[in-house]
């Protein structure tokens, strides 16, 4: 085998691929019910939108972004997450003009090059949602209720909503000094890059995933002891908002994030099932990067899904859900025409229809039938050609049914079986 995927990169192949399609069309569903609508972005961005608003001295910027240069000599850098290459283009297209709260989506690869290991991949997909425009912490609880709708419609359970407030560059002052005291005298059992950002950015600390750093950092204080009045303010409007819209949640102080744009609302969503890489989601609060990026004052909050995080979550219960809605089984040479013009005709119906041309054995025909996971089967031979009617046979409960045998009635009685919805 000459050319294999890239250490960390992977083909998605069906049949797992109708677990990505299940995931993407159920998060459009809720998407749609709250208002969100769809913005494509490109995956590559000049390097500068990055840095600035991710964190010069985030782990992303320092180790694992995807940058190159153009053959026009421009920095460029493949986007290792969405908002920041959505704030570019909602100020570039002066997306603020429009009533707030605006509402975007997206789905689509994103690029870290970080070391693979599972459910950490360097291409990864994510479902990204931002509401733009309004400060009031109604929207960070809508937000967060919309997530926990469309990880629940997907199927997931057992997840822990994880919630916290980081302050605000009012607060961060007073955190960064107490946390700096708490660190100083402990910083020799540091890795050396905890070292270079105590001065640097401190907090960047809390992100640091060398395990020496993560017991060192034990005890820490955490964020919502320093939060000003107004982010304490914020912060009990958004218990508050959950609790009325009834998302179970914990509060964790001590919850980090690994991108600098984050102030006041920040959650995670994570899943025991998945060991240390076990956040599903995760998003927050970036009132400034608006600005940052030279457009007006604007709030913002969002969140992102990695995808290749909860298909394993529900791959066991989806298993073998997935196939056609007919296979037509023909028996002899006449049979395999008339196989051949009626698959054509029931996919005008939007029928999923697949018919075995080569002229198989019906036991061959019975196991493909099963491999493919067919929801209904219909064989057809001499005399069923002969009197222009079949039994139409339903895998999942075993009933059968008498049809006409021609592309109007078929398609009926399939969508009367219930397995398929009426159209
Ligand atoms: P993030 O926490 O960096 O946030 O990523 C969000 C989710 O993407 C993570 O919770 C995880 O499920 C998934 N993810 C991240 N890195 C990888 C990886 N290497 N392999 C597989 N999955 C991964 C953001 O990206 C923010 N832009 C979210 C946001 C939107 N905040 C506000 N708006």
């Amino acid at each position: 085998m000459k050319y294999k995927t890239l250490k960390g990169l992977q083909d998605i192949l069906p049949p797992e691929i109708s677990i990505w399609q299940h995931i993407e069309k159920t998060s459009r569903e809720i998407f749609c019910t709250y208002g969100y609508q769809e913005i494509r972005l490109p995956v590559l961005e000049s390097t500068d939108v990055f840095i600035r608003s991710i964190g010069e001295t985030s782990d992303i910027v320092e180790k694992e972004m995807y940058t190159f240069q153009d053959k026009g000599g421009r920095s460029v850098t493949l986007r290792p997450e969405g908002t920041a290459s959505f704030v570019r283009a909602y100020v570039e297209h002066h997306l603020y003009n429009e009533p707030a709260p605006q509402r975007f989506y997206y789905m689509g690869p994103m690029f870290r090059y970080e070391r693979p290991q599972a459910f950490r991949y360097r291409q990864f997909y994510q479902i990204g949602a931002e509401a733009m425009g309004i400060e009031e912490p109604k929207i960070d609880a809508e937000i967060i209720s919309m997530l926990a709708r469309i990880l629940g419609d997907i199927g997931l359970k057992g997840l822990n909503f994880e919630v916290t407030s980081m302050g605000c560059k009012n607060c961060r002052p007073a955190f960064r000094d107490a946390l700096k005291n708490f660190l100083r005298d402990k910083l020799g059992s540091f890795c050396s890059d905890c070292q270079r950002r105590f001065d640097l950015n401190p907090l960047r600390i809390l992100d640091c995933k060398v395990p020496d750093c993560i017991s060192s950092r034990q005890g820490s204080p955490p964020v919502t002891d320093y939060l000003c009045a107004d982010c304490k303010g914020h912060f009990e409007s958004l218990k508050h908002n959950l609790n009325m819209l009834n998302v179970p949640h914990t509060i964790n102080p001590n919850l980090v994030r690994g991108l600098d744009y984050y102030i006041k609302t920040a959650f995670e969503v994570t899943s025991e099932s998945l060991g240390s890489q076990k956040a599903v989601a995760a998003g927050g609060r970036y009132d400034g990067l608006v600005d940052e990026f030279g457009g007006p004052p604007t709030p913002g909050i969002g969140f992102a899904i990695g995808m290749e995080r909860i298909v394993p979550l529900i791959k066991d219960s989806m298993k073998n859900s997935d196939g056609p809605d007919l296979l037509i089984c023909p028996i002899g040479e006449e049979a395999s025409e008339k196989a051949f013009l009626l698959a054509e005709k029931l996919r005008m119906e939007r029928l999923w229809v697949e018919a075995n041309y080569v002229g198989s054995s019906l036991k061959s025909q019975m196991r493909k039938a099963n491999r493919i996971n067919a929801k209904h089967i219909v064989v057809i031979g001499d005399s069923e050609i002969k009197n222009g009617e079949a039994v139409v046979k339903n895998m999942v409960n075993g009933t059968e049914t008498k049809s006409a045998l021609n592309g109007e009635e078929l398609a009926k009685t399939i969508r009367i079986q219930g397995i398929i919805p009426l159209k």
